[in-house]
């Protein structure tokens, strides 16, 4: 199939602490996507300065790297036709509408376009992290 992407995923410290891990996955997975990797990390304070660089001029920044070094987080990537790189996805929107309040405890984060995405995979994950297999319902769901 072209044009599958991938798309970068984080179920962050509330959401790992709100116990919405498995709920999280659960509703990847019913968009049709293939997992292509995923760890559970605690992430450093360099990492998510470099994470989060394009909101260093913000005034929450300071306290956005303090409270995601704070806890763990799940990382994932998942490979699909239209994945959850479009903000207007349904399923994201969800995800925030019915486990979220504020948008500093958001429990989730997916990357808003396939650039973004391309970014933040390579800032998360090691090449030989993603894992090239392919999934037995993939003939299923694409034609
Ligand atoms: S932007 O640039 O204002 O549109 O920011 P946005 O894309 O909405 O959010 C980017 C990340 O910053 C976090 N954020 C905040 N944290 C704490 N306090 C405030 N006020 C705040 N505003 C935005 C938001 O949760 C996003 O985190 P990630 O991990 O990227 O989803």
């Amino acid at each position: 199939v072209a044009n599958l992407k991938c798309t970068f995923i984080a179920i962050k410290l509330d959401g790992v602490q709100l116990g919405l891990v498995g709920e999280i996955i659960e509703l990847f997975k019913q968009k049709g996507s293939r997992l292509v990797a995923m760890k559970f990390l605690w992430a450093s304070g360099e990492h998510l300065k470099q994470y989060y660089i394009d909101l260093k001029d913000r005034p929450f920044f300071p306290g956005l790297v303090k409270y995601m070094n704070s806890g763990l987080v799940v990382a994932m990537v998942r490979e699909g036709l239209n994945v959850e790189t479009n903000p207007a996805d349904s399923k994201r929107g969800t995800i925030h509408g019915d486990f979220c309040i504020q948008v500093g405890r958001n429990s989730i984060h997916g990357s808003d376009s396939v650039k973004s995405a391309e970014k933040e995979i390579s800032l998360w994950f090691k090449p030989e992290e993603l894992v090239d297999y392919k999934s037995c319902a993939h003939d299923w769901v694409y034609e």
